[in-house]
């Protein structure tokens, strides 16, 4: 990975953050995006301190289309090129059709798939000429249905939908697009949305219940697969959602 220059969203915290750190050991030229400043500096000292090699961090809002051109453009005047995108900032809503807001509804939608879109979009050209690759964090939400988190489900179908349709239009330029759907991982996906303590260890023990490994998935074991998709070994596969969720699709 040491040549390779890596763009990472929602590196600020969570499989982001771990993934930043778990990159940074392999000496790759990252750049870390988030919106919370503080927290992206944390992580990007983190990463210096393991690699000798500080990142770009760029501070900025994947749902602005400006932020989203920024992020590109200074990550090629930077590094002089673009390897490997991780589409990994994502965001979740409770709710489902009955108690959802259409608020909650936009603004799932803008980030977990309008702005891979979009970011994806102006990292292509960049791609082509790299013959890099794409990896999207979706989630097994997109394929598993439940009541209390609508638009975070469909907005993770329509990300596998969009992983392999862009994966075919791409495979001819030699850039292969992959996604990763983990089930549980120990972040702040959830407190973010307000889930109390109690709540949440609810939340935990629902889930683990069902979970034939009862064991949640760690944000580097989620990193090792990005590594393994974005590298040589992994040249023959394209257009592909891997699971990584302790079983729970068993279920
Ligand atoms: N945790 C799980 O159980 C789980 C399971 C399956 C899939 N996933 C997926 O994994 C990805 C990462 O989530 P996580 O669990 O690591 O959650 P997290 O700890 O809440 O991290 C989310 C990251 O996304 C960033 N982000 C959110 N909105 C953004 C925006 N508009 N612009 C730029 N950055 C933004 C956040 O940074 P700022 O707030 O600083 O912007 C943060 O760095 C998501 O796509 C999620 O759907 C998570």
């Amino acid at each position: 990975m040491e040549e390779k220059v890596i763009i990472i969203t929602g590196a600020s915290s969570g499989i982001g953050a771990a993934t930043a750190i778990y990159f940074s050991k392999l000496s790759a030229k990252l750049v870390l995006v988030a919106r919370n400043p503080t927290n992206l500096r944390r992580i990007a000292l983190y990463c210096e301190k393991s690699s000798g090699t500080a990142p770009l961090t760029l501070t900025a809002d994947v749902t602005e289309e400006l932020d989203n051109e920024r992020i590109i453009r200074e990550t090629v005047e930077h590094f002089g090129k673009l390897d490997v995108l991780i589409n990994n900032a994502g965001v979740i809503g409770m709710g489902g059709i009955k108690t959802s807001t259409m608020e909650t509804f936009d603004t799932v939608m803008s980030t977990n798939i309008r702005a891979v879109y979009h970011l994806t979009k102006l990292a292509v050209p960049h791609l082509i000429t790299s013959k890099g690759c794409i990896v999207n964090i979706s989630c097994i939400a997109g394929s598993k249905p439940n009541t209390s988190t609508l638009a975070y489900n469909i907005s993770k179908a329509a990300l596998d939908h969009f992983t392999k349709c862009v994966a075919l239009e791409l495979a001819p330029d030699g850039v292969r697009v992959n996604s990763i759907n983990p089930g549980l991982v120990k972040t702040n996906l959830l407190k973010n949305i307000g889930l109390n303590e109690d709540q949440l260890e609810m939340f935990v023990k629902n889930v683990l219940g069902n979970t034939p490994l009862k064991k949640q998935v760690e944000g580097d074991e989620v990193a090792a697969l990005i590594e393994f998709l974005a590298s040589d070994k992994a040249k023959s596969i394209t257009g592909t959602c891997y699971v990584i969720d302790g079983g729970s699709l068993l279920k």
